[in-house]
């Protein structure tokens, strides 16, 4: 008779005692929301990049594995380093997660300050790891500097900075990762800094840093500026030794060619000014107008370095949600409890929220 094994026996530990990352993400399309829910980018890519990923579906080379030519020169350009210290990857995420297999383990543990982006935690569970969550903290949502230091140990294989951090949006000062990444390469640690919104605060960047430290993993995405998350496409940036090594984990073909294409569409001048076009728009033109309004009606709001803010307001999802005319899709949070995340689009946007929060404070203020 066939043995019916328990699945709990099948898995490994920290797989069953962890939870998928579900995110709110079906039925958001079709029914003109606009949606400043997932930080994403408010309009489409530049047509550039449109002409690029038809370019390869008309090419009718579908049926064959992918060829990415001169992918990681385009993309290492971009990002300030060489081809060689540059590894592309299926979005942030496939980012995050090579870099966590290949450095921790189970028992290990992981350094995360919280609240932060959920796959960073996700990545370590799936190894196992135990994980230290020192807080942001103060009215402004610090970065907590002093404890990350403090809990770098003997034990700690990996301290993961998310820099500006989502959903805060708070800004960590480059001296801070300097000092963070000294003490990580005592302990033999890897530092993972999340740059996925680095276009929003290019100042903040850890990238120069490469040169001088083997144990910094820099990842990026080019969901938010770029603006193809649907097609899933980042990057980890780390010295030359570090890339061979994260070589072995992702796969040869992961990243799919419409992904590529689209990547190499940072080749034109004209897509990396419309990115920053673009950015100019959110962080010149439309934080300011809304940071300008939080503060006159008594909204109290996070003071962001990143394309969207954290506001202490919790009852605004379900009132974007149902109201009449316009409706809108933010993004609830439970840590920290009662508040919600907007993400940051074009004026135009800017304008549709701000008569929706009038209507807003009108009906509960
Ligand atoms: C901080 C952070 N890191 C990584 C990612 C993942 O990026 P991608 O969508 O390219 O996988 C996100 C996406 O929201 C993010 O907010």
């Amino acid at each position: 008779m066939q043995k019916i094994l328990s699945h709990s026996k099948l898995f490994r530990k920290p797989i069953l005692n962890m939870r998928p990352y579900v995110a709110p993400i079906e039925r958001r399309t079709g029914r003109d929301y606009l949606l400043l829910d997932f930080n994403e980018r408010t309009i489409p890519p530049h047509p550039l990049v449109l002409e690029e990923i038809s370019k390869y579906i008309n090419k009718g080379n579908l049926q064959l594995y992918p060829e990415y030519g001169d992918l990681n020169e385009v993309i290492a350009d971009y990002v300030g380093v060489g081809p060689q210290e540059v590894i592309p990857t299926v979005g942030g995420d496939q980012a995050i997660d090579i870099v966590t297999r290949a450095l921790a383990k189970d028992g290990d543990t992981v350094i995360i300050p919280r609240p932060t982006f959920a796959m960073l935690e996700q990545a370590a569970r799936i190894q196992g790891a135990s994980i230290v969550s020192p807080r942001y903290r103060g009215s402004n949502l610090e970065f907590p500097f002093d404890e990350v230091m403090q809990d770098i140990k003997p034990e700690v294989k990996l301290v993961v900075i998310c820099n500006p951090n989502n959903p805060t949006g708070t800004p960590v000062p480059k001296e801070q990762i300097k000092l963070i990444i000294e003490r990580a390469s005592e302990v033999n640690s890897g530092v993972l800094v999340d740059e996925a919104y680095h276009e929003f605060a290019p100042e903040l960047t850890a990238i120069d840093l490469l040169a001088n430290y083997s144990n910094l993993f820099v990842i990026r995405s080019f969901a938010k500026t770029l603006g193809v998350p649907s097609l899933r496409a980042g990057l980890v940036a780390s010295q030359k030794q570090n890339i061979e090594e994260l070589k072995k984990i992702r796969g040869p073909y992961d990243v799919n060619m419409p992904a590529s294409a689209a990547m190499k569409a940072l080749r034109h001048q004209t897509v990396r000014d419309d990115i920053k076009k673009y950015v100019d728009e959110v962080m010149k033109v439309s934080k300011p107008m809304l940071e300008d309004f939080y503060r006159k009606n008594g909204i109290k709001f996070f003071p962001s370095s990143a394309g969207f803010h954290l506001l202490e307001e919790p009852g605004l999802y379900d009132f974007l949600r149902q109201k009449e005319g316009q409706r809108i899709l933010i993004r609830p949070r439970s840590d920290p409890p009662g508040t919600v995340r907007v993400s940051l689009g074009t004026r135009e946007d800017t304008e549709k929220y701000i008569e929706a929060l009038q209507e807003y404070l009108q009906a509960n203020k």
